[in-house]
């Protein structure tokens, strides 16, 4: 939806997301008063909604509610309204919200649960029918939403504050996002046009441009200083890390600076890194240029470069500030990248399973929708889990396999992606799921995608298993999956199945 500048910030969300206290917190931010359409109906009606709506029912209810939430998202005045959370079921209240900038508080199915009932609220008397309603108004908080904040603490509404104020200013139908980690939270913003359009969030500092020679030439970002490093996975390495710190260092940057990485994972995870060490941290904002990229490698805080003698193998956790996702540089992309890009894909919505899933496996390019499902659901489990403890290793589906082929190939024959493309069908043999696994293998071959490796012996891609970062004692965990949506770590795999999957996927 497109943002106006006139607009109010408008709340909307289902029951016990917060809304109402939102508002407030927000509107003492901005030194206003907010408006609460539930409050300001009570106060029409002269009587609590609930006893109204078991007298007069629901349509009479409902009426009743788009009058008030017209009136007041016509008034102008107010900078933050709550919205009561049934009111955007009526298409004249979507409608006049076109004006605002709409914010989406989402909330956890048990938590709504336990705020909502047993307070005499008329839909939240009966758990399956209100689990119902949740997901069916959820359609509609996302069709009118400009932006998200996923479950999170409760401060995390006004930390968004700047980040909403600057979206007023994005090229229209850009959405935004709020990432939240242990160790921070930042907006993300996707839109496409967002490059061209020269967005970019009030942060302060000086930026310093981290790119690589190809991304510079299609898609180059403004800043103070650009460091370019060489394009490829065979570039992720101690000594680009070395170089692109010696620049930062002649260039005076200093800790209050920005490193802006614009480019691949590859110009991610390397420039993250340099802002991670750099004058021991300095603040970076991602600016992904791959389907690999915005669906994944942006987010998250895991930044690092590779060894010889294992991938990513020197690294920090380090969250952005923030990350500009504009599918439009996608455009660009050579067809082996975007089929690249296209196993992540596929890896993130096995694992969010649900609606991402149902609509990845028909096969279509991913579109603004498909990229925006990806992100959420790897942010989803960054937030659950920022340090790899337990949930985050389940975006390592496939990639057991996956790096020991690439770390056996010397990072050179197989793009990253193609390399998870052949872990994700070794994680599905290991799974025992084998419906799925030639599900999978159609939609990953109809992309040209390798479904098995060469190059390499067997043993030597077991051997890279062996010295896999998860590696625990004498054993290495792997990730396996019951169904789509149904993924779990910490699977003990022995030796001669995990042979035999791997000797199936390799190409004599
Ligand atoms: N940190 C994480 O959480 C995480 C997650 C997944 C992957 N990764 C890492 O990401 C890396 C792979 O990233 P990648 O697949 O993006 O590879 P990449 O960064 O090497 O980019 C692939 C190629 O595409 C070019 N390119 C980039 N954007 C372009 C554009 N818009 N148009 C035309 N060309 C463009 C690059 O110059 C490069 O040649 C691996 O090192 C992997 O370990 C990290």
């Amino acid at each position: 939806m497109e943002a106006h500048v006139d607009g109010a910030i408008v709340l909307v969300g289902f029951m016990g997301a917060g809304k109402s206290t939102g508002a407030r917190t927000l509107a003492a931010e901005l030194g206003a008063e907010p408006l609460d359409s539930d409050h300001e109906l009570e106060r029409r009606l002269g009587e609590p909604i609930e006893s109204f709506f078991d007298r007069e029912g629901e349509w009479a209810f409902r009426a009743r509610e788009e009058e008030m939430a017209i009136e007041l998202l016509g008034r102008g005045g107010a900078p933050v309204i709550a919205l009561g959370g049934g009111a955007v079921q009526s298409e004249r209240v979507r409608e006049a919200l076109e004006r605002h900038t709409v914010v989406h508080l989402e909330v956890a199915p048990d938590d709504a649960w336990q705020r909502a009932s047993g307070k005499g609220r008329p839909l939240a008397r009966d758990p399956a029918r209100f689990e119902q309603l949740r997901r069916d108004r959820g359609v509609l908080y996302e069709s009118v939403a400009d932006a998200v904040i996923p479950p999170a603490e409760r401060d995390a509404l006004r930390r968004a504050l700047p980040a909403l104020a600057v979206l007023r200013s994005a090229p229209p139908d850009t959405r935004l996002v709020w990432a939240s980690a242990a160790s921070g939270d930042y907006p993300v913003f996707v839109g496409r046009g967002l490059v061209g359009a020269r967005f970019f969030p009030r942060l302060g500092g000086r930026r310093f441009v981290v790119t690589d020679e190809h991304v510079a030439r299609l898609h180059p970002v403004p800043g103070d200083e650009r460091i370019v490093v060489e394009p490829g996975e065979e570039h992720k390495t101690l000594g680009a890390a070395e170089r692109v710190l010696g620049s930062l260092a002649r260039a005076g940057a200093r800790r209050g600076d920005l490193v802006v990485a614009v480019g691949g994972g590859v110009v991610g995870d390397l420039a993250g890194f340099c802002a991670a060490v750099y004058q021991r941290g300095m603040r970076h904002v991602q600016v992904p240029t791959t389907l690999v990229a915005q669906v994944d490698s942006a987010y998250g805080g895991k930044t690092g470069v590779d060894l010889s003698e294992g991938k990513n193998y020197a690294g920090a956790y380090h969250q952005p500030s923030a990350v500009l996702c504009d599918p439009a540089v996608l455009d660009t992309l050579p067809a082996r990248e975007a089929a690249a890009g296209y196993a992540e894909v596929v890896k993130t919505a096995l694992i969010a399973g649900g609606p991402l899933w149902a609509r990845v496996r028909q096969g279509r390019d991913p579109d603004t929708g498909v990229i925006m499902g990806c992100l959420r659901a790897k942010l989803a489990v960054v937030a659950a889990d920022e340090r790899d403890a337990g949930r985050r290793q389940v975006l390592n589906l496939g990639h057991t396999v996956g790096h020991a082929i690439e770390a056996a190939t010397g990072y050179t024959r197989y793009r990253h992606g193609e390399a998870v493309a052949i872990g994700l069908l070794v994680a599905l043999r290991l799974s025992g799921r084998e419906a799925l696994r030639a599900e999978v293998a159609e939609l990953l071959a109809a992309r040209g995608l390798p479904l098995s490796f060469s190059g390499a012996s067997v043993d030597e891609v077991l051997a890279g298993v062996e010295r896999d970062k998860k590696r625990e004692g004498e054993r290495v965990p792997f990730v396996l999956l019951e169904a789509p949506g149904a993924v779990t770590p910490g699977h003990d795999v022995g030796a001669a199945e995990l042979r035999g999957a791997v000797e199936e996927a390799h190409d004599r």
